[in-house]
């Protein structure tokens, strides 16, 4: 019996206006094809490296700063980021390019369909999501990616002893994302601590405006 609860297409993004710089729009034009893929192409996630190593995920990597510094920390494992905002994908492309990176993979377009739909069961090892959209509103909420559902599909895809980190400056989705994440009963709270977290644009803006910054790592039993 499939137990998997059903995932409503959660709207967590507006695709916004804003314009591609130069140097993005050139990087999207010139290496798009070398280090990215839509997610409306649908390849499978173990196929997007030449070499086997172990995979983490970030999701919504906004600029891709803290992803290409963790790629760079971590050469032996490869990183998948997926994010819909296409001068954040120019942006992480052009990161790739400089740093020389090997092993980065962007995918642009919807996280949830990516996991659904490109990604093998119990195949991740960390999942990352920095500083998601806090939909601050409440009739925004059911618009927040933290949802049961959805974490549901994070743990399906997260290895045994597998780490899925959040981090938010927004108190209320803090309290929000514990929540929900206590109501999971295959994922447990092992740690606040920020570890090697890169710092992200968000979260300097969280700071300008004294936001405190809170971590969470879960792990899948
Ligand atoms: C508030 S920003 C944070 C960006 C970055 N992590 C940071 O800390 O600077 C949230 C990002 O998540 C992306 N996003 C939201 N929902 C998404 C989804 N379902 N799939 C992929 N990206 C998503 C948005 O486009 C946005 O760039």
């Amino acid at each position: 019996m499939n137990t998997t609860p059903i995932l409503r297409n959660i709207k967590s993004y507006v695709i916004r206006k804003g314009r591609m710089s130069e140097a993005q729009q050139r990087a999207v034009d010139q290496l798009f094809n070398l280090h990215a893929s839509k997610q409306s192409d649908n390849r499978p996630f173990n196929t997007l490296f030449t070499t086997q190593q172990e995979q983490v995920l970030e999701i919504g990597f906004g600029m891709g700063t803290s992803l290409a510094e963790h790629a760079q920390m971590y050469p032996e494992i490869n990183f998948i980021g997926i994010e819909v905002h296409p001068p954040g994908v120019g942006c992480l492309l052009n990161l790739i390019n400089e740093h020389e990176l090997k092993n980065v993979h962007v995918i642009q377009g919807d996280a949830v369909l990516a996991l659904k739909t490109q990604c093998v069961d119990h195949s991740i090892a960390r999942i990352n999501i920095f500083f998601p959209d806090p939909w601050q509103k409440q009739r925004h909420h059911k618009r927040r990616l933290i949802q049961p559902e959805f974490v549901a599909l994070l743990a399906q895809k997260l290895k045994p002893q597998g780490i899925l980190h959040l981090a938010t400056d927004w108190e209320d989705y803090a309290k929000h994302m514990v929540k929900v994440l206590a109501a999971n009963p295959n994922l447990k709270l092992i740690s606040n601590e920020r570890g090697d977290r890169p710092a992200t644009k968000f979260e300097q803006k969280g700071l300008d405006k004294g936001h405190p910054v809170f971590d969470m790592h879960y792990q899948l039993s």
